[in-house]
Order: C-alpha cells, then structure tokens, then sequence
C-alpha cells in the first residue's frame, strides 16, 4: 500500500484528484470508479477547475458510482445520482449517457442486474473510495459473509446514523443500497482510499497498523489490491498513531 499522509484534509482532496487526472491524461477514454459523501466531495472542484482551465478533457471518460439509495429517485435531493449530477458531472465536459449510478427506485433485482452488467462492460482504471464509520467501502458492511458483485446491502445503524446528517430525520435515511461488491471494488485497476476524522480511526486502525483481513472492516480487504494509495491527514494520522 502505498500511504501519503497530507497536512489537512484540502490537501488530501488536491492529491486525490491530481492522481484521478492522471488517469484521465494518459488514457483520455478511462472509466473512473466514483464516490459521493463528504470526503469524496472534496475532490471534484480540484476536478471541475482543471477542467474549466481546460487542463482536463472529459468528453471520452466515462463512470461508474460505488453505490445508490434503495428508495431514492434519481432527482431526489439526497440521491447518489443528483450527488454526482451536481458535484461533477454537470459541471464538466463529460457525456452524460457515459455516467453510471446504480437506479435505486422500480424493479430493484433488474436494477442490480444492469449494475452487473454495467460493471462488466469495461474495467475501472481508478476506483475513488472514502471509508466508513464501520470501515464499510461502498456499502459493503462488515459482516461473515461479503459480496463479490453488486448486490443490495443492508445499511449498519452506525451507517444510518452517519448519513442521518443528510436528512431530516433519521427515519427518512434509506436502510438499503444498491453496492459494488468487494470484488467489483478489488477488480479495479487502481484504487485510491481518503479519510478525515476521528470518528474514522478505529476502521483506519485496521487497515493501516496491521496485516489483518477482517471481514467485520471491510475496508481492510483492500490490503490484497497490488495498486492501493490511502491517504490521510496529519490529524487522523496522529490519532490512530501511525507514523509511516
Ligand atoms: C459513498 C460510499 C461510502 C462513503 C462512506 C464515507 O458512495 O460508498 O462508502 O464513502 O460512507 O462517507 P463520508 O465521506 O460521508 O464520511
């Protein structure tokens, strides 16, 4: 694993996407693997201000979200596509019909199977990931049993009330999603993990200060990817006491 420990979180989210346009320069028709949340916000300015300098093309790229809400319409406000739609993708010269978020409303087993079969168009050639409090990446959860592809998983309380902060209540957070599986997320060529916050040390604990593979954090699995940047900040280095 490759770990770069930045001086604050901006930082982060600058290394991030310089990395992800890189990418995108050396192969201008690359797939990229996205995420939405608040960690994974950070990065798409660095993203749409490259592109508005015309420092980067997105007009060959095309996507493919980790996960979406089981119950959220695409243009509901807390929906992982308005997410994208408003964060990235309205903002840059990238085709539409070449962005992929899972459809969380209709016929949800049909739902996951145009995900399946969406993921084994093309290969991800860089896969973003943030973290979650439980160590769940995508909304792969920790459990006995993890999912090689897409599936729709059960959301942990720990989860809902992470995301409760997007909602007006913490009844309205959807308890389903529709997610990568570990494999899906493992397949892709490069992976690149951020976090910030002391409320994600005990999960980043596991994956940065021992060999485990541990299926109830299951961000650890990612140890087994040959291509894997994780990066932090200086303060959440501090606190699970990493120091490179
Ligand atoms: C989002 C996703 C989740 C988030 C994680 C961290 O698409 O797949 O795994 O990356 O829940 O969320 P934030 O960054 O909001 O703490």
């Amino acid at each position: 694993m490759n770990i770069i420990v930045t001086k604050n979180f901006e930082q982060t989210c600058e290394r991030a996407a310089c990395m992800i346009a890189d990418v995108i320069r050396q192969k201008p028709d690359a797939r990229l693997g996205l995420a939405t949340g608040s960690t994974a916000q950070g990065v798409y300015p660095h993203l749409v201000k490259a592109n508005r300098v015309g420092k980067l093309n997105f007009s060959r790229v095309s996507t493919i979200n980790l996960d979406e809400y089981v119950g959220l319409a695409p243009d509901h406000p807390q929906s992982y596509r308005r997410f994208m739609d408003e964060n990235l993708f309205d903002q840059v010269n990238i085709d539409k019909s070449n962005t992929m978020v899972a459809k969380g409303t209709g016929d949800i087993e049909e739902n996951v199977r145009a995900f399946r079969e969406a993921l084994a168009e093309k290969p991800i050639d860089v896969q973003l990931l943030g973290i979650g409090v439980d160590g769940h990446v995508g909304f792969n959860e920790p459990g006995e049993v993890l999912y090689d592809g897409a599936h729709v998983a059960e959301l942990d309380e720990s989860t809902i009330d992470a995301n409760a902060r997007f909602f007006a209540t913490r009844d309205g957070v959807p308890t389903r999603a529709l997610s990568m599986g570990m494999g899906d997320i493992l397949r892709a060529k490069k992976l690149i993990l951020l976090a910030t916050g002391e409320s994600k040390a005990a999960a980043m604990k596991g994956l940065l200060l021992n060999e485990e593979l541990d299926v109830q954090n299951p961000a650890t699995l990612v140890k087994m990817h040959p291509d894997v940047t994780v990066i932090i900040d200086r303060a959440l280095a501090e606190d699970i006491g990493y120091c490179g």
